[in-house]
């Protein structure tokens, strides 16, 4: 059965390698619905590669921290005393419980199950009744610490050891986006959701501009028409398209004065995957973090991130009902998506040109990278 699944995926993923844009086809649907494929990409894209986990500023002060969940590992990212955000295991080094929950401000982190607590560096600062055990050092614990890089206001971690760095892979979509200086941008809006579907059919959905008009017809197309949609070259860690807004309506606000006229009209639709797409507009920027929890439900943290200082509440609020009216009818078809691919009828279908699903053939290709030599192994 595995044997079968992967063959025919490494058959599949290494079309989309060789074949040009205007001759891709969709992935077969185990892809999407086996359980083999997604513990395989658990462990080798979500376990190696760099995965968002939030906004730096949902960390902003000593002592803030945040939780997450990246596979089977719980973290937390803490702002030291240093200044300095540092990715720690949420798990307790004497039997295992768990440390923080959520998010917020702590001293220390203090574990709720015997009250050993840990500095803000994740040094053991004290550990009740523990002085008399003979093996024990407790100036020598400390919790595991994970790299953590900040990109454009974007917090990511890693599970490998030492992973290289993050930023030179994606210095092409930085050039992209920079002017937009999304590291200014406030995160006015935060969201935990869980969606029915697999994480890369939110991502595929998130990243292509093709169903904008048709399935948003009452709310993005408004903005971001599909006709306004082109595609720019993905780079080693990251692809996407340009979504232009529609001149009829008038952007609500400001951006950065370096934007120019062609960037201030256009909304960078960008992933870095596997974990991350965002939407990155002048005036205000959208993101979702991704993390899959089976192969037909994702935790997804939503977020809306706001240039400048004239946004008004009410005006954030209408920003918040646009993007969650959007995100209703794309979550609507994510879960039928799964109800197709049950039937014993579906079958590949062909990508439209790539300026409206080139994104999606982007995406196999990064995927394929990730996963050849898994494929290779498990599929012959
Ligand atoms: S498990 Fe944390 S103090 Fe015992
Ligand atoms: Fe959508």
């Amino acid at each position: 059965m595995a044997h079968d699944v992967l063959s025919t995926l490494g058959e599949a993923l290494k079309q989309s390698e060789t074949l040009d844009y205007d001759q891709a086809w969709s992935m077969p649907k185990s892809y999407y619905t086996d359980p083999e494929v997604l513990a395989l990409e658990r462990e080798h894209l979500f376990g190696k590669e760099w995965i968002c986990i939030g906004r730096s500023q949902e960390v902003s002060k000593p002592g803030d921290f945040m939780t997450f969940q990246l596979c089977d590992e719980p973290l937390v990212a803490i702002r030291g005393d240093d200044d300095k955000i540092r990715v720690l295991s949420n798990v307790c080094r004497h039997r295992g419980a768990l440390l923080a929950e959520g998010s917020g401000h702590a001293k220390r982190l203090v574990c709720p199950y015997h009250h050993w607590s840990y500095d803000r560096d994740g040094k053991l600062a004290a550990a009740p009744k523990m002085g008399a055990h003979k093996s024990f050092v407790s100036a020598e614990c400390r919790l595991p610490e994970f790299a953590c890089e900040e990109w454009h206001g974007f917090l990511f971690t890693n599970l490998s050891d030492s992973p290289p760095p993050l930023a030179p892979r994606l210095a092409g979509l930085s050039a992209l986006i920079k002017n937009y200086h999304m590291e200014e941008m406030q995160l006015r809006y935060v969201a935990d959701e869980v969606w029915h579907t697999n994480w890369k059919c939110l991502i595929e959905n998130f990243m292509e501009g093709y169903h904008l008009s048709p399935l948003h017809k009452t709310t993005l197309h408004l903005v971001n028409p599909t006709k306004l949609c082109s595609h720019f070259p993905a780079g080693e860690g990251y692809f996407g398209y340009n979504a232009g807004y529609s001149p009829d309506l008038p952007r609500p606000a400001e951006g950065h004065p370096a934007l120019s006229h062609a960037e201030a009209t256009n909304c960078v639709m960008f992933a870095v995957p596997p974990g991350l797409v965002s939407g990155c507009g002048g005036d205000y920027s959208s993101f979702i973090c991704v993390q899959p929890e089976s192969t037909d439900r994702v935790r997804a943290k939503l977020g809306l991130i706001f240039y400048g200082d004239s946004w008004k509440q009410p005006a954030v609020d209408h920003a918040v009902d646009l993007f969650n009216a959007t995100m209703a009818e794309d979550k609507t078809v994510l879960v039928d998506l799964m109800r197709g691919m049950a039937s014993k009828h579906h079958a590949r279908g062909p990508l439209a040109p790539a300026d409206f699903e080139g994104p999606v053939l982007d995406f196999y290709r990064f995927y394929s990278r990730g996963m050849k030599e898994v494929l290779a192994t498990h599929g012959q």
